[in-house]
């Protein structure tokens, strides 16, 4: 029988495909004549820096009232650049890739109606915010082809990146990968108190890999065959921006890889927020590891390298056999800037002592389980009550391999619905600085094991945990969770 090791090493020769289905690894298997095409296709050449970074456009609404702002939104098929010159057929959330950003403002409710003109099933989960269980896209909950759906999000929670994707079952991966995700930046008043930077000086950078075929086709496939890395839509930009300080909200877009972002000359930047929202005190970083769903909220000010230098944000996770460049930062001249950070950003609630305790094991050999079990939309995992403060266990059963092997498969990005929670402990030491914050996903290397506390609420209904490396998800590495008055 093949063996873990033994599969990537395969791997590494590149004969797993032929041994052990993409399937395994908990991706939808290609078509029997894409996997043809596949071994005559090659990918388009990584050329860096060739495209200017657009940034997301914001989306208006279609109507307003006195309490909600009303958005109208198509999923459709559209072509889009991604490496230049090229032309790919993406799936989208209005004809843009990525999405068009939501803007959003504590207390003011966003309805958004989708219509999904796709060919594919699809669900809209809003990935951080407490919703109705009806309204958080449960994987079963989905929109079928022609079909149109209402999801409306309440806002009452404080300020946070947020984004919106797809959660059909067995589909979240493929349609995520082939562009269904966009932004929602909820904002508040105590955000809006401090003098961070803001308007054109805060900016998101949608991080994700991808394969673009050399005759555009983009086309889903396991990380290790994705040598493109796109921020905002484009292979590897290029970003010009003031000598000043900028607000960068880094999100991990990408369906089944860890990002390891720091800048080449190694230069500190500071980080204010996490999934969350706003950390109650600024930490200084060099490096940030994040996967799938992740978000770190910096500031990073650019008037440390001066007019007319080019500094660039590189991914120390790439495979040797990839380009680390991740997008080149050319600074002009320096602007007045009355921005700071300052010492106190929010002062978080503190969590009530757990009363419940549970444990959670997650595997991808020989199955996509966690504790042992794929998901199924009528098993009720785990039942809770409204407000009960829960610590879970959360363990990576896969060992680690050797060095030099592509490993993303055996990583897993631990995510709740519904609420946050916070990290108390990695591998029995308490949490450092790289789990700060309020959490909705965390990262558990091969073998780790986090320890984490949140509170569940603030509704009553069936939701989800599971890992964040898509393709796990579509596979099974899902939980349901109901929550009971
Ligand atoms: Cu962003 Cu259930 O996921
Ligand atoms: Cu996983």
């Amino acid at each position: 029988m093949l063996n873990r090791r033994n599969l990537f090493k395969a791997a590494a020769v590149g004969g797993a495909a032929a041994v052990v289905p993409w399937g395994r690894l908990g991706v939808t298997a290609p078509p029997a004549s894409a996997a043809a095409g596949a071994a005559a296709a090659a990918p388009a050449p990584v050329v860096p820096f060739a495209h200017a970074m657009p940034l997301p456009q914001v989306l208006s609404p279609v109507s307003q009232t006195a309490l909600s702002d009303v958005y109208e939104v198509r999923m459709r098929e559209a072509d889009a650049e991604i490496v230049q010159g090229l032309v790919s057929r993406v799936r989208t959330y209005g004809g843009t890739f990525p999405g068009p950003t939501i803007r959003a403002v504590r207390g003011r409710e966003v309805v958004v109606r989708q219509y999904n003109d796709l060919t594919v099933n699809t669900a809209v989960h809003l990935h951080g915010a407490h919703v109705l269980s009806q309204h958080d896209g449960l994987p079963m909950d989905t929109i079928a082809p022609g079909g149109t759906r209402t999801y409306h999000y309440p806002n009452e929670q404080r300020a946070a990146s947020l984004w919106y994707h797809d959660h059909a079952h067995h589909l979240e991966a493929e349609n995520v990968y082939m562009g269904l995700h966009g932004l929602y930046l909820l904002t508040d008043t105590a955000e809006q108190l401090l003098p961070l930077p803001r308007g054109a000086f805060d900016v998101p950078l949608v991080i994700r890999d991808a394969r673009v075929e050399i005759d555009g086709t983009l086309r889903y496939t396991r990380p290790s065959d994705c040598p493109h890395m796109l921020v905002n839509g484009k292979e590897r930009p290029y970003f010009r921006v003031a000598a000043r300080k900028y607000r960068l909200r880094l999100y991990n877009a990408c369906a089944n890889r860890y990002i390891r972002l720091r800048f080449a000359d190694g230069a500190e930047f500071t980080q204010i927020g996490s999934d969350g929202g706003l950390l109650d005190t600024p930490v200084t970083r060099t490096e940030v590891t994040m996967l799938g769903g992740e978000r770190v909220d910096i500031v990073v000010d650019f008037a440390r390298w001066g007019t007319g230098r080019s500094v660039v944000l590189e991914n120390t996770g790439a495979l040797g056999t990839e380009r680390p460049e991740v997008m080149r930062f050319d600074i002009g001249n320096r602007v007045a800037d009355r921005s700071r950070i300052p010492r106190r950003l929010s002062r978080s609630a503190v969590l009530p002592a757990a009363t419940v305790e549970r444990d959670f094991e997650i595997r991808t050999f020989p199955a996509m389980t966690i504790n042992g079990l794929s998901y199924d939309p009528n098993r009720v995992d785990v039942t809770t009550r409204l407000g009960t403060t829960e610590t879970w266990t959360v363990r990576n059963a896969e060992a680690p391999i050797g060095p030099g092997l592509p490993d993303f498969h055996l990583w897993h990005s631990f995510h709740t619905h519904l609420t946050f929670f916070r990290v108390l402990e990695r591998n029995g030491a308490p949490a450092g600085i790289a789990d700060q914050g309020w959490k909705d996903t965390v990262t558990l290397g091969p073998g780790e094991t986090v320890k984490i506390s949140m509170t569940w609420g603030p509704y009553t209904g069936q939701y989800l945990y599971h890992c964040h490396q898509l393709g796990h998800s579509s596979g099974g590495q899902m939980g349901r969770i109901d929550v009971t008055p």
